[in-house]
């Protein structure tokens, strides 16, 4: 794949694609983690004299639509304030009415599944984005994963197309963590369902050293290690795929861990009162919120070994505080040990910055979706087009 760094941009007019998708409040960008992500490249570009376009979605909006919950223009304002130089928003940026771009200026797209065609990938679409650049760059790492007409469709039929300086960082990031680990591999995958994870965890099993489950997932292999969850979240027709893959682990010499301990609340609420009980006490009117202090000391030492650790979701319910525990003990450890650590995924995320861990990690991944496919070992379409494009 053909870096940006590597190219004379001068004068030229160079698209950017970056996953600018960002949770908003009130209007303003709640969590601008992905805009300082996407900052370098932005930088870079205007660096070598281009004439920047960026463009990216917001949201899932109704295509052929203009929908200003769905715009842009909070993002606009936030990286105006990075840059330190206005960013003018363009709704009608295909249009030939356009006012072009001049050096040294940054515009920014409006959201562009407000076009129709975005999400299909359609091929005009693509065309008419194509012809408004010099060169298309792909950087949207978090929306790699998608086939769609400004991330895949432009790549067949721009000039030019290149990965930017983002894109590369986290395929150089995971590739480190998963094609070549520096070994015992840890992967630890918590969050609700196993049923939304179970490529992931099929996949990952077969990878690593250790797999180490939690959150909703972990419910359901204590459910198939025979214990009662009482009204804990878990998928009791995936019992028996917990029970393979716990067998398959201990065929290949090793284990999932359940829960010796766990962290119990009568119902989902900040107030809810936390109760610690051994895995095999818990009653019908339990949910189980948290791994207790015995299970994660026994996670903190299987970490402290590792070579290299992979996070995705969390172990419990880390926002309500007395159900944080299990979650803050294991990000402590990612942060304290020296293997190469890649964490990646929304809730994840959370809990690097509310555990303050974020310097301590080698690798924070941008993607969701993305960074889910990437571990499920699929090709990321957006990538294969520029790989293709390179061999030309
Ligand atoms: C994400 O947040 O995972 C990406 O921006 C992709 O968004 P999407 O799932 O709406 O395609």
């Amino acid at each position: 794949v053909i870096k940006m760094a590597d190219l004379d941009l001068a004068g030229k007019r160079v698209l950017i694609r970056q996953d600018l998708n960002v949770p908003l409040k009130s209007g303003v960008v709640a969590d601008g983690t992905r805009i300082h992500a996407s900052l370098a490249t932005i930088n870079l570009a205007l660096e070598k004299g281009a004439k920047v376009m960026i463009m990216s979605h917001l949201g899932r909006p109704t295509e052929g639509e203009y929908e200003h919950k769905y715009s842009l223009a909070p993002v606009a304002n936030y990286l105006s304030a990075l840059l330190e130089k206005p960013v003018r928003l363009e709704q009608n940026w295909l249009e030939p009415d356009f006012i072009p771009v001049e050096v040294g200026e940054v515009v920014l797209c409006e959201n562009v599944r407000f076009n129709i065609g975005e999400k299909a990938n359609n091929d005009d679409l693509a065309k008419r984005m194509a012809k408004m650049c010099d060169v298309f760059v792909m950087d949207a790492f978090g929306t790699a994963h998608r086939a769609q007409a400004s991330t895949h469709g432009i790549a067949k039929y721009a000039t030019t197309v290149c990965a930017g300086p983002l894109l590369s960082a986290e395929l150089e990031a995971l590739s480190k963590a998963l094609d070549n680990p520096a070994r015992p591999m840890v992967a630890i995958v918590g969050g609700s369902k196993v049923s939304t994870k179970l490529t992931v965890l099929e996949t990952l099993s077969k990878k690593v050293d250790q797999l180490i489950v939690g959150g909703g997932i972990a419910n359901t292999f204590i459910a198939a290690a025979g214990h009662n969850v009482g009204k804990s979240l878990y998928e009791p027709d995936l019992i028996d795929t917990c029970k393979k893959l716990s067998a398959e682990a201990v065929s290949r010499g090793g284990n999932i861990p359940v829960p010796k301990d766990v962290v119990c609340g009568k119902h989902f609420a900040e107030n809810a009162e936390a109760e610690l009980k051994a895995v095999d006490k818990v009653t019908d009117d339990d949910m189980i919120f948290d791994i207790g202090p015995k299970s994660a000391a026994e996670l903190v030492e299987i970490i402290k070994q590792a070579g290299t650790v992979v996070w995705n979701g969390p172990l419990g319910v880390f926002e309500f505080s007395q159900f944080g525990e299990g979650t803050k003990e294991i990000a402590m450890a990612i942060a304290e040990s020296d293997a190469f650590s890649i964490a990646g995924g929304g809730d994840t995320l959370a809990a690097v910055s509310k555990y303050k861990i974020c310097d301590d990690v080698s690798y924070i991944s941008t993607g969701g979706g993305a960074f889910l496919e990437f571990l499920e070992g699929k090709k990321l379409p957006a990538v294969e087009i520029l790989e293709q494009r390179a061999l030309e």
